[in-house]
Parts: structure tokens; C-alpha cells; sequence
């Protein structure tokens, strides 16, 4: 290979030469493939390492990327790993990174790439690859087995209002696919998964911190476990954030509040021992 890209193998299983036509293309024209067909760059490989391969998919009306990945495995590469469930945007299974963009695969529609170039798609950087598109994320759920789970005060009564639903819902609607952990240049550039819990977690204690008849504390394990203090306001995460949770605005920020109230406020601190609450 001179591009450093290989093209599909023919059905024989031989890799095609960048200079002769590929067999992606041979494969796509044997099902009415035309000028209109998009170029999809995949990644193949697994923990010990890979490269793009370039399939070459007819478009449908309405295609995302996640159908041309489904049609790469149908007519060219049945081995293809790709993780997905829902195909609606609501399981979170198909993240991946479109053009270098962290982004669900089901939502990523092919009308809106640049027409003519291929598309790039990759396993997300920040978790390790197990195959193909497929990453382990199993992390994520060590992190959240350390998160002290709902505790109502007891005997605690609330008279919800609706701004408590609401605030509790934006929370709600995480669909846990990781790609504000993916984005995270804590997690993404520095690796620090040992310090730093990342924002998804941070949305999942806000809703608990949050909650109007909750009683846990969680202010030293977002400070001493979580690494709330490692978060600087790149916002990153919010853009990302399939669900449009406000991340930065609704959850990080008000817990890096409690954790400066609790821990450095001097005010506070003499408050809690006048009411008699360390
Ligand atoms: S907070 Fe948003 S980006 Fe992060 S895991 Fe949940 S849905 Fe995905
Ligand atoms: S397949 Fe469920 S979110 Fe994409």
C-alpha cells in the first residue's frame, strides 16, 4: 500500500492494490453502486493493531453511518465488528469516531459529509479496542459501582415541584454511550482513568446530589475518587452530549460548588458547626 489505506478484499480474500480497482468498488457496482456512493474508511484491527480499510457503499435516501455499516457486513466484510442495539440514538452502544468526531453512529447521517471524500470511521481513542469498531468500556462500570447509589433521608417528605422533575430528568436522559468520556482530554490526552471519574459520572452524581430527599454525601469521593478537581471548562463534553445535557453547566459546575463549600469555604465551615454537621 502507498496510502496507507487498504481497499477491501475480493471474494477470493485478496487485498486489492490501491491502483487497480478495488473489490469494494467491484462489490458495490454488482448492487447498482453509482457516483453517488460513499467511501467509508473503517477501521479493522484489533488491541495489537489495524488499519483503515475502504468499502464503497450505495446511498439510500436517509442514511446514516451506522446503515453503512450494516451494508459493509451484508455484501463485503460479515467479520466486521460494530457494537449497536436501538438504531435510534437511545442505547448508546454505537459510538464511535465519524471524520474524528465522536459521534453515535445511528444519528450520523451520510448527507451531511462532504460529498466525494471517504469517511472515516474508528473506534472511539479513549477506551482500549477489543475488534474492529468494538471498544471495552467496562471501566466506566467500575466507576459507577463506587458511586454511593440513591439514600433518602429518613422520613424525608417533598412536595415536587415541577423544576425538581425537570432537573432530575436532564440527568436522566444520559444513554450512557461515552462519548463525553471519549471527547474528555482528561480521560482522551492525559489517560488519567486511575484520578478521574469523567463527566458522564459527574451527571450521574449530580442527579443524586441533586435530588430533593437525598441524604448521601458524595463531596469527598468527588474530591479524594472522582478528581473533580482535575475539570477545567473546555465545555467539550457538553458539545458532544447525544442528549443535550447541559454537563458542564448543570452538573459540574454546581458539584464543584458543594465540593469548595464543603471543603474550603470558611463560612460554611462554621455554619456546619453552629447546626452541628461536620
Ligand atoms: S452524558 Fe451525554 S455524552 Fe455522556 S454518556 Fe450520557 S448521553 Fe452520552
Ligand atoms: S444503535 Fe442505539 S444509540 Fe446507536
Amino acid at each position: 500500500m502507498t496510502d496507507g489505506v487498504q481497499r477491501a478484499p475480493d471474494a477470493a480474500g485478496t487485498a486489492a492494490a490501491p491502483a487497480a480497482q478495488p473489490a469494494a468498488v467491484q462489490a458495490a457496482a454488482a448492487h447498482g453502486s453509482h457516483a453517488g456512493d460513499a467511501v467509508l474508511s473503517v477501521f479493522r484491527g484489533d488491541a495489537k493493531g489495524g488499519a483503515e480499510v475502504e468499502y464503497r457503499v450505495p446511498v439510500e435516501p436517509g442514511m446514516v453511518v451506522l446503515d453503512a455499516i450494516h451494508w459493509i457486513q451484508a455484501h463485503q466484510a460479515p467479520d466486521l465488528a460494530v457494537r449497536w442495539n436501538c438504531k435510534a440514538a437511545k442505547c448508546g452502544s454505537c459510538s464511535a469516531e465519524v471524520n474524528g468526531k465522536p459521534a453515535l453512529m445511528c444519528k450520523s447521517r451520510l448527507e451531511h459529509f462532504p460529498p466525494g471524500k471517504p469517511i472515516s470511521v474508528r473506534p472511539m481513542k479513549t477506551f482500549p479496542v477489543i475488534r474492529d469498531l468494538v471498544t471495552d468500556v467496562s471501566w466506566n462500570y467500575e466507576i459507577n459501582r463506587k458511586i454511593r447509589p440513591f439514600a433518602p433521608r429518613p422520613g424525608a417528605e417533598w412536595r415536587w415541584q415541577q423544576h425538581d422533575i425537570d432537573r432530575a430528568q436532564e440527568f436522566r436522559k444520559c444513554i450512557e454511550c461515552f462519548l463525553c468520556q471519549d471527547v474528555c482530554h482528561v480521560l482522551r490526552t492525559h489517560e488519567l482513568k486511575h484520578q478521574f471519574a469523567g463527566p458522564r459520572f459527574f451527571v450521574r452524581i449530580a442527579g443524586l446530589e441533586m435530588h430533593p430527599i437525598d441524604g448521601a454525601d458524595r463531596s469527598e469521593f468527588l474530591r479524594d475518587q472522582a478528581g473533580l478537581g482535575l475539570w477545567n471548562i473546555t465545555k467539550c463534553c457538553t458539545e458532544e452530549c447525544p442528549e443535550q445535557i447541559h454537563i458542564t453547566d448543570n452538573a459540574i459546575i454546581p458539584l464543584k460548588e458543594r465540593v469548595v463549600d464543603r471543603f474550603y469555604d470558611p463560612v460554611m465551615k462554621l455554619w456546619r458547626m453552629v447546626i452541628g454537621r461536620e
